[in-house]
């Protein structure tokens, strides 16, 4: 180039010397910058011009317009001269040859001679760069041999002048290329921004001139930071331990990375790494500070350890990965679950003591001693938890059920655990007993009464028996029955019935009390059980009186077949006692308590009889004015109500001397058959007097052992039990009485006095332990006590036997 443009100098030079020949035109060349008055060359004698003329011809340099003339002519010698200082470079720029034009003017005559000034470069300027100081910035990342354009100097010279050539002063990493114009830095060595983060290169220009000159610039190199450095993180694996159930934004751990980048490739952001979502949910982590807290609930049941990938990123997106293992430690926060396995429900009320009867099972979610569970049971009801496998345990009864006490159980079951504080739960387990047909209906009595009048109508109500089961359902449903057996010979059938369902009992038939006054029956209350359990009480009815008899005379015999007759000793005096009206009433108790009246008599002043005990005596001493025949009409009424009554006569017969008794026939009625009679009443006297007399001999017997003195034979009535009816006496074979009501009298004259015995023989159907006949036998005493109060009646004693045994 440099050479190109030289040869290029050189041939316009001889081109010009040339053309100036030729076309007679005349060039000069010459350096720039000379001074002023510098001589460029002669140009009258390049011109052949006479030089003594020059002034005349007043010659003068010309420039065309207004232009600088930069040269002179001297008039005296006819040399051209600089008359300006001439820079190439400001005329020219970069133009290679530099040529001003101008004429030479002469006038006398007028004459014009162009001449051409060629201006020569001379090295008056150093190569420049734009700015004293290049900054560029290159990443460290940059690869070896990568280039870096440097803006080139700028030399004003031009060819050879101008800039040749450039140097790098010497570093470590870059060397310089250069071609044509462009000017490079290569990059020789890799950079390291963490080593070494700015750089200062001085880059040379050189011209080609002589002296040579220069200009450099300072290249500033900002090493760029590449994101070459990961993070890292202070700890390989962190480690952090967290209470479970921790408040959200407690914190675990703080993890941190280090990264020896610059800006945003130091700039170290924290992330989880590849994580569950659930993780997710529970921590959180601070992007900027690394913090990792608690963000949701922390279970320790759910999930006992956490593994975190955490990972720190830089600006630029290089990452690291760290571990961080949370360790969740437990807490009692789990109460106890009671569950119950397998349940007997209901459970018979049989079961023996013992039994198992449910299965319990109890799990507590947390941990150690979180985990270990206490069971127990309420205090107050007969089972008892047996601790089984594990965590298992069987309900077991500690005693006898009896669903008739308790039918339900609420078994109250609680677990606690060992923590601190501990938790506890309960669970109420419904246990109800089932019945089992143990109990026999119970009768709310030990036994029944039922008193019912006689003549009853069939179908009345005479009590109700009741029955309590309490066992459930047909297991204490009770129904009513009478167990059979006999009454007076007859099923009790025919007497009674009781209705199954509601126990009330009803007479079938209608009842006499004089026929029997009470009986007993079993009524058994069963219940519906399979089997069915039963139980009897004894229902014992007791029939009351009803004056429905009327007194009945025994002695004397009823008026119209009498022909008895008493003697009345003559010498009797007031008080004997002359006879007996005897009467049974075969009701009982006032009904049959009965009273004698004389109603009508011969003598109304001589005989009184006993209101109750029908004894006649004399009122008064027997006279000899006295009829020796007595008539009375006795009445005998019963205390019923109405009162019943009966009538019999007597006849007396006032004499000592029974050859008087043929009188008696006038005394009688007027009789067809008289012989007939008289036959009879001999011989029914005959009878009489031997067994009156036997009775004397036994009394006699008796007397004497009591060595009680007395009278014989004191106008004493003997009553033959024959006159009894045949149901009030019946003297079997054996000689034992054995009706079952029955008045045995026997009197004592002359002591004033009758031991009057009632023998009544009770059987144990009669009367019951509980006396509950209306009327007891110290109601009869009773009566005769008033009796014996009485002035007109000798005392009375009246003896009762329980049992005719004593016989
Ligand atoms: C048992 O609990 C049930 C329901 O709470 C209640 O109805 C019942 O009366 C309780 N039984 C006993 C025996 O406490
Ligand atoms: C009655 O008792 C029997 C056992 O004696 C039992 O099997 C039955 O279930 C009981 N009936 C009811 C209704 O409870
Ligand atoms: C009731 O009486 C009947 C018949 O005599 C007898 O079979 C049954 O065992 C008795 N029941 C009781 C509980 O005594």
């Amino acid at each position: 180039m440099r050479l190109t443009r030289v040869t290029v100098q050189f041939n316009c030079v001889v081109f010009c010397l040339l053309w100036q020949v030729a076309f007679g035109d005349v060039s000069y060349s010459f350096q720039e910058e000379m001074k002023r008055g510098s001589l460029i060359g002669n140009i009258a004698k390049d011109l052949n011009l006479e030089t003594s003329k020059l002034s005349s011809r007043n010659a003068r340099i010309d420039a065309a317009g207004n232009r600088k003339r930069y040269c002179d002519i001297n008039l005296n010698t006819g040399g051209l001269i600089v008359a300006d200082r001439i820079d190439r470079e400001e005329l020219c720029g970069e133009k290679l040859s530099c040529v001003i034009k101008r004429d030479l003017v002469l006038e006398n005559p007028l004459e014009l001679h162009p001449f051409s000034l060629h201006i020569q470069d001379i090295n008056d300027n150093p190569p420049q760069f734009n700015e004293e100081t290049v900054n560029i910035e290159i990443q460290e990342s940059a690869d070896r041999g990568a280039r870096f354009v440097i803006e080139e100097a700028q030399d004003a010279d031009v060819g050879q002048n101008s800039v040749q050539q450039y140097s790098l002063k010497k570093n470590d990493h870059f060397i310089l290329a250069t071609s044509g114009n462009t000017v490079e830095l290569v990059l020789d060595k890799e950079l390291d921004r963490e080593k070494q983060d700015d750089i200062n290169l001085v880059l040379t220009a050189l011209d080609g001139g002589s002296p040579q000159r220069s200009g450099t610039v300072v290249i500033h190199v900002t090493v760029l930071d590449a994101n070459d450095n990961v993070p890292v993180f202070s700890q390989a694996v962190y480690k952090a331990s967290l209470p479970e159930n921790s408040p959200v934004d407690t914190v675990v751990v703080t993890v941190s990375a280090a990264d020896a980048d610059e800006g945003i490739n130091g700039d170290v952001t924290y992330d989880f790494g590849h994580v569950s979502d659930d993780v997710k949910k529970v921590f959180n982590i601070d992007r900027k500070s690394g913090e990792i807290k608690v963000n949701g609930a922390i279970d320790f049941e759910s999930v006992p350890t956490y593994d975190l990938r955490v990972k720190a990123k830089d600006g630029l997106g290089l990452s690291s990965y760290t571990k961080v293992t949370v360790d969740i430690t437990d807490v009692n926060d789990n109460r106890p679950v009671i569950s119950v396995k397998s349940l007997a429900n209901p459970v018979p009320e049989s079961v023996q003591p013992g039994t198992e009867v449910g299965i319990i099972n109890v799990q507590d979610a947390d941990s150690d001693n979180n985990q270990h569970v206490r069971c127990s049971i309420q205090q107050n009801v007969p089972f008892k938890l047996v601790p089984s496998i594990k965590n298992y345990y069987s309900l077991v009864t500690t005693g006898q059920l009896d669903r008739e006490l308790v039918s339900d159980y609420n078994i109250t079951i609680s677990a606690t655990d060992e923590g601190s504080p501990p938790l506890s739960s309960c669970k109420t387990v419904q246990l109800s007993v089932a019945d089992i047909n143990d109990n026999p209906p119970v009768f709310e009595e030990q036994s029944y009464s039922a008193y019912v009048s006689e003549n009853n109508k069939p179908g009345s109500t005479l009590c109700s028996v009741t029955a309590r089961d309490p066992d459930w359902r047909q297991n204490g449903t009770v129904i009513y029955s009478l167990l059979p057996g006999e009454v007076n010979g007859a099923p009790v059938s025919s007497y009674l019935s009781v209705n199954g369902d509601t126990g009330v009992i009803h007479a079938v038939r209608s009842f006499d009390y004089e026929q029997f006054r009470s009986f007993k029956v079993q009524v058994m209350a069963r219940d519906n059980g399979s089997p069915p359990l039963s139980s009897n009480v004894t229902v014992s009815v007791f029939i009351s009186d009803v004056n429905d008899n009327s007194p009945q005379i025994l002695y004397p015999a009823p008026e119209g077949n009498s022909f008895m007759t008493e003697l009345v000793p003559k010498a009797a005096h007031g008080g004997s006692l002359v006879s007996k009206v005897i009467a049974v009433d075969a009701d009982s108790g006032q009904n049959a308590w009965l009273s004698y009246h004389i109603v009508k008599s011969t003598d109304p002043g001589l005989f009184t009889i006993g209101v109750h005990s029908g004894e006649i005596r004399t009122q008064r001493d027997i006279s000899e004015s006295d009829s020796m025949k007595q008539n009375l009409i006795v009445s005998v009424k019963d205390n019923g109500q109405p009162s019943l009554s009966a009538t019999c006569s007597m006849y007396l017969l006032i004499s000592d001397n029974l050859a008087e008794v043929p009188e008696l026939k006038d005394i009688s009625y007027d009789d067809k058959n008289s012989k007939l009679t008289s036959y009879l009443i001999i011989a029914l006297v005959s009878v009489s007097t031997f067994f009156l007399t036997f009775i004397i001999i036994i009394l006699g017997v008796r007397f004497c052992r009591r060595r009680k003195p007395r009278l014989l034979f004191d106008g004493a009535v003997a009553i033959p039990s024959a006159y009894l009816p045949p149901n009030y006496a019946d003297v079997d074979g054996t000689g034992t009485l054995r009706s079952t009501y029955n008045y045995d009298a026997y009197l004592t004259t002359g002591s004033r006095t009758s031991d009057f015995k009632f023998v009544s023989s009770y059987n144990d159907n009669t009367l019951p332990a509980d006396q509950t006949l209306r009327k007891s036998p110290s109601d009869f005493a009773e009566v005769f006590g008033d009796s014996n109060s009485s002035p007109e009646v000798g005392a009375c004693h009246v003896t009762f036997l329980r049992s005719d045994k004593r016989f």
